[in-house]
């Protein structure tokens, strides 16, 4: 969700223009760089389109994402665990999905640059073509299982395995946060080869935790499609098919107590949200957004609970 940045930003706020001085990731070197526009406010971050203006260095295209919330609060911990997120994720990840390379950084403005990659989120995706995003999402699901087995091999040796069995939910894995269905998307123009159509941003710090805590937040992701604008998308709450469909899937590397317990975390972390909200969002949004908000999470929440009836 963004939108578009119609007010004067503050001095050090991402605005087309200016050049200013950030470390080029490859090398090492110090470059300039400036944002050369399409600015969007979003939630958690500013971001816009740039380039590198230094001789002898090569991009005209980047992307730039300032970590500066909607309420204009820089969020360096944020800043922090993208960065951290980085080195990680190529290693565990890169030979299954495609990561835009991270290309700047200047630690001063909580700036991180990446190349530029033509994308549509599956959120996006789905509100822009559900036709295309069908045909996608039954694509991408066995993707997710290979992403999983990608990160249960950075702790524990995928050489010595073939692929991840089923009931691997237990077997440890790298978990990024942010590893969920609306931080990935579909490339613009890769056509035909969908093992190189897929991409991946906004991990997160990984921690080490379990296959079955990566596939809970994939499974949220999916049944969190639904949420936010517009109004009538949100309103018939989470689809319960595409969570099925999923379900199918990612069923075996899953572990239903954990769905159930992420569910009802994501439940509260959401309610607590809502009520730090920001002043200029009006009282009467803040609580319609409760009110839908609660009954959404709610059906998430039962239909995690559900699972347990079932057998994978
Ligand atoms: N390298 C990139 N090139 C072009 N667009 C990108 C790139 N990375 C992310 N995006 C787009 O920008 C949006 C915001 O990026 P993201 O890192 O997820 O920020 P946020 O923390 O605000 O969710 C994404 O949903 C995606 O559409
Ligand atoms: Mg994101």
């Amino acid at each position: 969700m963004s939108e578009a940045l119609h007010h004067n930003p503050e001095p050090d706020e991402l605005s087309a223009g200016q050049c200013h001085a950030g470390q080029f990731v490859p090398g090492a070197v110090q470059v300039e760089y400036r944002c050369t526009g399409n600015v969007r406010r979003r939630i958690w971050s500013l971001t816009g389109a740039g380039e590198i203006v230094s001789p002898g260095i090569s991009a005209s295209r980047i992307f730039l994402k300032q970590f500066i919330n909607r309420g204009g609060r820089q969020d360096r911990r944020g800043f922090d665990q993208e960065l951290a997120s980085h080195e990680p994720a190529e290693k565990l990840l890169s030979a299954c999905v495609r990561l835009p390379k991270l290309l700047l950084v200047d630690a001063e403005r909580l700036i991180l640059g990446y190349e530029f990659v033509e994308c549509l989120t599956f959120d996006e995706l789905l509100r822009q073509d559900e036709n295309l995003f069908r045909r996608e999402f039954d694509a991408v699901l066995p993707h997710l299982v290979a992403m999983l087995d990608a990160l249960a091999g950075g702790i524990s040796n995928a050489k010595q395995r073939k692929g991840l069995h089923p009931a691997a939910a237990s077997i440890r894995a790298t978990v990024f946060p942010g590893l969920e269905l609306r931080n990935m998307g579909v490339l613009k123009d890769a056509v035909g080869d969908p093992d190189s159509r897929l991409c991946t941003f906004d991990l997160g710090r990984p921690y080490e935790g379990c296959v079955a805590d990566a596939t809970s937040a994939l499974l949220l992701s999916i049944g969190l499609l639904n949420w936010g604008r517009p109004l009538t998308r949100f309103l018939t709450g989470p689809d319960l098919e595409l969570l099925d469909q999923a379900w199918q899937i990612l069923g075996p590397f899953a572990d239903v107590e954990n769905v159930v317990a992420r569910f009802e975390q994501e439940e509260v972390a959401r309610a607590r949200r809502v009520k730090a909200a920001n002043n200029f969002e009006s009282v009467a949004k803040k609580i319609g957004i409760r009110i839908l908000g609660r009954r959404y999470l709610r059906a998430l929440s039962k239909y995690a609970g559900n699972l347990a009836r079932r057998s994978p």
